[in-house]
Parts: C-alpha cells; sequence; structure tokens
C-alpha cells in the first residue's frame, strides 16, 4: 500500500518538529524543509529507524526565490498529499526601528512562501481529487503586533478564502492559530518568555488538536480551550483597546 506523503516547512525545530514525529508515527513519508541541514538530517535518520517510513531532506531558506522555487518544484512534481506551511519566526525590533530588508525577508517567510506553496499544492491535490493543507497562522493575528501580526492575519484571511473557493472539493485547508508554544521561537527572538506558565501550550497539544481539526475538515483550529475562549471575546474588545494592549505587551517584550 502507498504511504501518505507530508511535506512539512520548518521541520527542524518546535512545531515543525512535532509534526514530523506525530506523522511519522502515523505512517507517513516526509519530505523536511527547513535551512538547518544537520538538524534536518538527523531528524531524517531517526524517522527512518523509528518508524521505517522515508524521509527526504530538503535544505531551501523561504526568505529567497531560489529557497521558495525549490520547494515549489518538488510539491509540483511529486506527490504531496498534506503540507503543513508552519516556518515562520519574529523580530524584536518594532517596525519603526527594523531595517526594510529584515521586513521583506520576514514577510517573504510568512507570507510570500505560504501563498505560493499553498497555491502549487491545493492546485495539484484537487487534480488528484484529494489532499490537506495546514497554514500555522498564530493567535497574535488578533493582534496589533508588528508585521508578525499582519503576516499572521494574512495566513489566516487567505487560508478562509482559500477554504471557500475550495468548498465541495476533497482537499481540505485549515489556518492553525495557537498561542504560546514551548518551542525556540522566543529564544531565537532573544526574549524572555513571557507570561505565567498556563498560557504555554505544548508542541504535542497544538500538533494533536490541529492535525485533528484539519482531519475533521476544519477550516480555522485553535488549539486549546482558554484560547478558544480568548479568540471569541477578541471579536468584541474595541480596537482601540486591542491597539493599546498590543502595544503595552510590545514596548515590554522590547524592555525586558
Ligand atoms: N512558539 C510560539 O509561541 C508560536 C505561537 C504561535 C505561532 N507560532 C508559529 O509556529 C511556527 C513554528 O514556530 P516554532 O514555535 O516551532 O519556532 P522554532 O522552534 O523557532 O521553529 C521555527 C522553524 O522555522 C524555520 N525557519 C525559520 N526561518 C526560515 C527560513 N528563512 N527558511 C526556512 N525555514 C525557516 C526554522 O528552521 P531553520 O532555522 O533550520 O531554517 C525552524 O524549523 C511559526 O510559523 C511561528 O510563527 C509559534
Amino acid at each position: 500500500m502507498t504511504r501518505p506523503r507530508a511535506l512539512i516547512t520548518g521541520a527542524s525545530s518546535g512545531l515543525g518538529r512535532g509534526y514530523t514525529l506525530s506523522l511519522a508515527a502515523d505512517q507517513y513519508d516526509l519530505v523536511l524543509v527547513a535551512r538547518d541541514e544537520a538538524r534536518l538530517q538527523e531528524l531524517a535518520r531517526s524517522i527512518e529507524t523509528e518508524h521505517g517510513t522515508l524521509a527526504e531532506v530538503v535544505v531551501a531558506d523561504l526568505s529567497t526565490r531560489s529557497g521558495i522555487d525549490v520547494v515549489r518544484t518538488v510539491i509540483e512534481t511529486s506527490r504531496v498529499d498534506l503540507l503543513i506551511n508552519n516556518a515562520g519566526y519574529g523580530l524584536k525590533q518594532s517596525l519603526l526601528e527594523s531595517e526594510v530588508s529584515d521586513l521583506v525577508d520576514q514577510d517573504m517567510v510568512l507570507t510570500g512562501a505560504v501563498r505560493e506553496l499553498s497555491l502549487a499544492a491545493v492546485k495539484q491535490m484537487r487534480n488528484r481529487g484529494r489532499g490537506g493543507l495546514i497554514n500555522v497562522s498564530s493567535m497574535a493575528a488578533l493582534t496589533t503586533m508588528g508585521q508578525y501580526a499582519a503576516a499572521k492575519m494574512s495566513t489566516l484571511v487567505f487560508t478562509e478564502a482559500l477554504a471557500g473557493e475550495l468548498r465541495g472539493s476533497p482537499v481540505t485547508v485549515t489556518a492553525v492559530l495557537p498561542g504560546f508554544i514551548r518551542t525556540r521561537f522566543h529564544e531565537r527572538l532573544g526574549v524572555e518568555r513571557p507570561g505565567p506558565g498556563w498560557i504555554w501550550l505544548s508542541v504535542a497539544q497544538v500538533v494533536a488538536a490541529s492535525l485533528r481539526d484539519a482531519r475533521g475538515g476544519k477550516v480555522v483550529s485553535i488549539p486549546g480551550v482558554s484560547y478558544r475562549m480568548a479568540a471569541r471575546i477578541a471579536r468584541f474588545v474595541p480596537r482601540p483597546l486591542v491597539r493599546w494592549g498590543s502595544n503595552g505587551f510590545s514596548l515590554n517584550r522590547r524592555d525586558g
């Protein structure tokens, strides 16, 4: 029997590594994408040994044209049953303090790559009559915390729009909005992990909830009861209050 095949961006760490391990345990063959080749190779070998499925490594910097092209070509020339656009990172500097080139690079990873890889994948999936797409957004999409929040809102709306266009087709499309997750994200950002312990989700929690929601055909997945409640409440919070809270949080984080 042919095993399903998933391509995961940002597989070298955190949530992407979690998706990889969970899908390997479910007997998926995998295509692992990120920049850190050593980490990807180590993960690929451990999957092949522990689960007996195939794990292919694709080294690509998704902030570059050539990096996106390499991954898009894999999607267009081989079968990908599940695409998870997960690669991403934050910037410590505010919009006004950031170099424009850093904003452009981040935008390419968080929105350009997501848009291009999503479209390439769902077109193939629609032609084959099956497949799934998971785009990792964030609860930050509900805030005004810099370009990161804007990009994550873009991912949410883009994914919802795609889901609308694919209605009635067997291809499922899901945006995941996690809250804080224990990964290398904040360490890489160079900030302390903010807030009390209970706000932190584990990688396993987010992976399990989002895969369950995607398999159930949900368009928006918010892992964790408290985050689902927060998202409901956020709809009724006046916009000036959202801006005030987001600004305060960002200032605290930069000063910390
Ligand atoms: N942690 C949180 O609290 C949280 C909350 C909500 C949403 N998220 C989202 O969850 C996703 C995964 O983040 P994480 O928390 O797992 O962080 P992480 O542990 O830092 O992992 C980020 C992954 O993205 C990859 N990546 C970064 N820049 C890349 C580039 N230019 N090209 C290719 N790959 C790149 C990294 O791989 P290489 O460095 O090897 O390239 C790494 O595998 C991100 O989209 C993030 O925005 C995180």
